[in-house]
């Protein structure tokens, strides 16, 4: 192994003070690049033999020796250690370690740092579409709950307070739509990502005849950085990743602290079952959600990183700053976080919960979530509808003095208060009704509601 410091050119005559050798290197977390780097590295080192700026024969030694290192890192046996500062080093050395001198021709027409913004653009292409795949399964279990939940109702609420009874799946497709554009922005995310910063050099370029576009194509970019400066400092893409999936958690996080809810005593919608719960270590009694828990406490570090990553850019001159190694961890955590999130809350939705249906139907039934259909009977009826309105508050005043709920009324009862009231007053007022009713566009209404499953299945297999 290399001494720290004996990587520098000739200018430098002692090695690192080894706390700051420490302190400068990545090569602990950017390990995680290795096989994006050995990809953008084969590239290079083709695109330098057919511009004739190596030969064929070295091009083809060096390509072994990248292979080599690749095997070694997924068998375990390449660990380099922080004398090497970074994955980008730690390559390189290896190579000339496997194929002798030649291995110093690989940097040639390069830079470490359109080096590392070739493979975490890479590194990131890769992980948008895993996490688009779980984005797809999570979809693809709220679809199926939605289908076998469109009768189920629930109280819709507003302020955290009972509004109207709507369609569980009404419910739950609420969720579908935010996760469908969490996909559809992934996707436009991916594009500003699969752009080449190879070529761009340090910082300005290189005087060697290369072939960006040859580079850009053999890794599968779509195109190639236009600006030498902006390719080797731009780090919009994460920044939009991190933006992409903050919002992915927000969405998780709120759909979980719905579950707690759901699931605690009060609510008492769902239970929880055993492969998905845990018990607390005093209270044999409990029965704690801890993946929604933990889903909607890992949104902090997330979205942290989204922060994080913005104030890193924020005072940056132009091109490259060494400040820029600081934008992998997060990142790095991020990808992880998000994607693992994805894939609790859709074990937690195929089969860890299991909504009450007995304590569902008397939710909808035991308050006044009806009270805005009683003005609307009013309305079909030809009262105004504010009058309608002023005249259901009363109805409801007058219940709540006698203990009842508006079902419970007598039909004198109801037509003291106004004549319009007829015996259609009590189905138009049941809860399933109530839902049915809401046919409009977008609404709760099974109809509609059926329009939309078929409409999500539509998208999905697009
Ligand atoms: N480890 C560095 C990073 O992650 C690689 C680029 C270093 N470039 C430099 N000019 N020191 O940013």
């Amino acid at each position: 192994m290399k001494q720290s410091g004996s990587t520098w050119s000739d200018r430098f005559e002692s090695s690192l003070n080894p706390a700051i050798a420490q302190f400068n290197a990545s090569i602990l977390f950017d390990i995680e690049l290795l096989p994006y780097d050995i990809q953008g590295s084969i590239a290079h080192a083709q695109m330098l033999a057919k511009t004739g700026i190596i030969s064929e024969t070295e091009a083809e030694t060096l390509v072994q020796g990248l292979q080599q290192i690749l095997a070694e890192y997924q068998q375990g046996e390449f660990q380099p250690g922080v004398e090497e500062e970074d994955v980008h080093f730690a390559v390189e050395h290896r190579l000339t370690e496997i194929v002798g001198d030649v291995g110093k021709k690989l940097h040639t027409a390069r830079s470490r740092n359109d080096q590392v913004g070739t493979d975490i653009r890479l590194y990131l292409r890769e992980k948008i579409s895993h996490i688009r795949n779980h984005l797809r399964d999570y979809q693809q279990a709220l679809l199926e709950l939605a289908e076998n939940n469109l009768e189920t109702l629930i109280p819709g609420y507003t302020h955290l307070q009972r509004a109207q009874p709507i369609s569980l799946a009404h419910h739950l497709l609420a969720y579908w739509e935010m996760a469908q554009r969490d996909w559809e922005r992934l996707g436009d995310v991916a594009k500003r990502t699969n752009i080449s910063p190879l070529g761009c050099g340090a910082l300005a370029g290189t005087t060697f005849p290369i072939d960006r576009n040859y580079t850009a194509q053999e890794l599968g970019f779509e195109r190639i950085y236009r600006n030498s400066l902006d390719g080797v400092s731009d780090r919009d893409f994460a920044i939009e990743f991190l933006n992409a999936a903050s919002l992915i958690m927000v969405h998780l996080s709120r759909f979980s602290e719905e579950i707690i809810l759901w699931a605690s005593q009060e609510f008492n919608f769902v239970t929880l079952k055993d492969s998905c719960a845990t018990g607390s270590s005093i209270m044999p009694q409990k029965k704690n959600p801890d993946i929604p828990e933990l889903i909607r406490g890992k949104t902090g570090r997330v979205c942290g990183s989204l922060q994080g990553m913005l104030m890193l850019m924020k005072g940056l001159p132009l091109a490259y700053n060494k400040d820029l190694q600081e934008d992998k961890e997060g990142l790095f955590d991020a990808v992880k976080t998000t994607g693992a999130c994805l894939e609790a809350m859709t074990i937690l939705l195929t089969e860890g919960l299991e909504f009450r249906k007995q304590r569902l139907s008397e939710a909808v039934t035991e308050d006044f979530s009806n009270a805005t259909d009683v003005a609307d009977y009013l309305v079909t009826k030809g009262v105004p509808f504010r009058e309608a309105y002023n005249l259901v508050g009363k109805v409801v005043r007058t219940c709540l003095e006698k203990s009842k709920l508006l079902k419970d009324l007598t039909l004198e009862e109801w037509q003291q208060i106004h004549p319009a009231f007829e015996q259609d007053i009590y189905h138009a007022i049941t809860p399933k009704q109530v839902v049915s009713a809401r046919n409009s566009e977008g609404g709760t209404g099974f109809e509609q509601v059926k329009i939309a499953i078929e409409n999500a299945k539509l998208l999905m297999n697009q």
